[in-house]
């Protein structure tokens, strides 16, 4: 019998993977997936655990399930992801609506409890099982025929920031073997992938060794390029720490890597960066920052910030104010310092919430004026143009430039998968707006 699923995915774009990976392990028990989140015979929510109030969200969501099925059969209700991982059993006491907690290092488990699972017996797998997961997934394809793909190549963390729970979510780093990421980008753009996103909590740190040789993230990059099919290369996210020559060369070789790289530097403070446990120094970045812009005056940058770690001092807080002016990023992500249990900043005094939110205003009008400013820049000029769908409304169609700004513009669908001219017409701070041009136009 075909039994319907309904996944909801939260957080980061790792989430986003294994979210597609577990549908794909799920359809061989029967499941197949359905957009309708109130008919389905199982649930799954795969959730992030990186701020605010990630647990109290997860049973709002589960409370939210109980009433869309309070008048029909009850679902499966599955928890996983990062807030499963760092809550576990807990969750099955707390809610006995929940049925399955499983964390994310023990997806290759999912359907054997499926299949297994009776309503008296509730289960949690939070194991790290790191090694197992990706050799169960490696032996079932990954059917995205997205024309943009994320591919998983490292999980976890050793850098432990004191800020951030992924060491203890993702557990530690594992890198990928280096031929299965190969045979699965290979597959990928088999189904019609044009880009492929290579990702990982901390994607180039990335690093595989076989054979007394080390296989790095430009290893990676340097074998996909060679595929013909594939236009374009992406990582993310990355660390400072780790941006090593041989990634930056990359730069100077690859014709398929984007000039636009995530790099977080979270303060434009030394001391603050140092309270972090970030393992870099501003004048660190701002190396990386010119060897890059040295190779390419047109790579561009987006970063994250974190505003108001506890004991950051006004002159603190304007040195990331002159950060940012300086290397003018095109598009980021800033956020007020969230405590998360079981990091060592969590037990710190916090700056008052009045402070931190005229901080976050401040951060934010700069780096969306510039990234405004940018997406202006477009205006009445010609862009390649990634396609990779239609709008939800149908009309038009979806793409991307190569600095990742969303592009909405009308066009045939005929183009979809294919790089694509088109003339931008306008824009407000998210997005760009225009028309496929069919003359031979030069791009901006
Ligand atoms: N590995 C990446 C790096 O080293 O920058 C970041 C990964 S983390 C999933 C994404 C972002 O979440 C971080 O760059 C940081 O800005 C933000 N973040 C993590 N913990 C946070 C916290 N406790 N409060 C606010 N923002 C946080
Ligand atoms: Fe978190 Fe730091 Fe690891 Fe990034 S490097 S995932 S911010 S602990
Ligand atoms: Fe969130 Fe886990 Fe990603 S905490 S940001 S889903 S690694």
């Amino acid at each position: 019998m075909q039994k319907k699923v309904f996944i909801k995915t939260f957080g980061c774009q790792m989430n986003e993977y294994d979210s597609s990976r577990i549908y794909d392990s799920i359809k061989k028990i029967g499941f197949i997936k359905t957009e309708k989140q109130d008919s389905a015979n199982c649930y799954i929510l795969n959730t992030c655990h990186i701020r605010d109030k990630a647990k109290e969200k997860v049973y709002h969501e589960v409370g939210r399930v109980k009433q869309l099925y309070s008048k029909k059969n009850k679902p499966i209700m599955v928890v996983a992801g990062c807030v499963a991982q760092a809550e576990n059993e807990e969750m099955l006491k707390r809610e006995p609506y929940i049925d399955i907690v499983i964390g994310p290092q023990s997806y290759h488990k999912i359907n054997q409890i499926l299949l297994n699972f009776t309503e008296k017996e509730k289960k949690e797998i939070t194991e790290f099982d790191t090694v197992k997961k990706f050799e169960y997934f490696d032996k079932i394809e990954n059917k995205s025929n997205r024309v943009s793909s994320f591919l998983t190549i490292q999980e976890g963390c050793d850098k432990f920031c004191h800020f951030c729970v992924v060491p203890f979510t993702r557990g530690p780093e594992y890198s990928r073997p280096f031929n299965k990421i190969i045979d699965e980008a290979e597959k990928l753009i088999k189904n019609g992938s044009k880009e492929i996103t290579l990702i990982g909590q901390n994607v180039n740190a990335y690093s595989y060794k076989k054979d007394s040789k080390v296989y790095k993230i430009s290893n990676l990059i340097n074998e996909l390029e060679k595929f013909s099919e594939l236009e374009r290369i992406r990582y993310t996210t990355s660390h400072p720490r780790d941006m090593t020559d041989d990634l930056i060369d990359c730069y100077v070789t690859s014709k398929k890597l984007m000039p636009f790289i995530h790099l977080p530097i979270q303060s434009g403070s030394n001391r603050i960066l140092k309270l972090m446990n970030r393992k870099h120094t501003v004048e660190e970045y701002l190396e990386i920052y010119n060897k890059l812009k040295k190779i390419n005056s047109k790579i561009e940058f987006s970063s994250d910030f974190i505003i108001s770690y506890p004991g950051e001092t006004v002159k603190e807080f304007n040195e990331t104010i002159e950060l940012i002016k300086k290397i003018r990023f095109i598009n980021s992500y800033s956020f007020i310092f969230s405590p998360r249990p079981g990091t060592k900043a969590a037990g710190l005094e916090l700056i008052s919430d009045e402070i931190s939110k005229d901080r976050l205003l401040k951060v934010q009008e700069i780096l969306f004026s510039h990234q405004l400013e940018m997406n202006q820049s477009f205006e009445n000029k010609y862009i390649d143009v990634l396609v990779e769908n239609k709008t939800k409304k149908g009309n038009q169609l979806f793409g991307r430039n190569k600095y990742l700004n969303s592009v909405i513009f009308k066009g045939d669908e005929k183009n979809i998968g294919k790089i694509t001219k088109v003339k931008i017409e306008s824009c407000n701070q998210n997005s760009l707006f225009g028309e496929i041009v069919h003359k031979n136009m030069k791009a901006a």
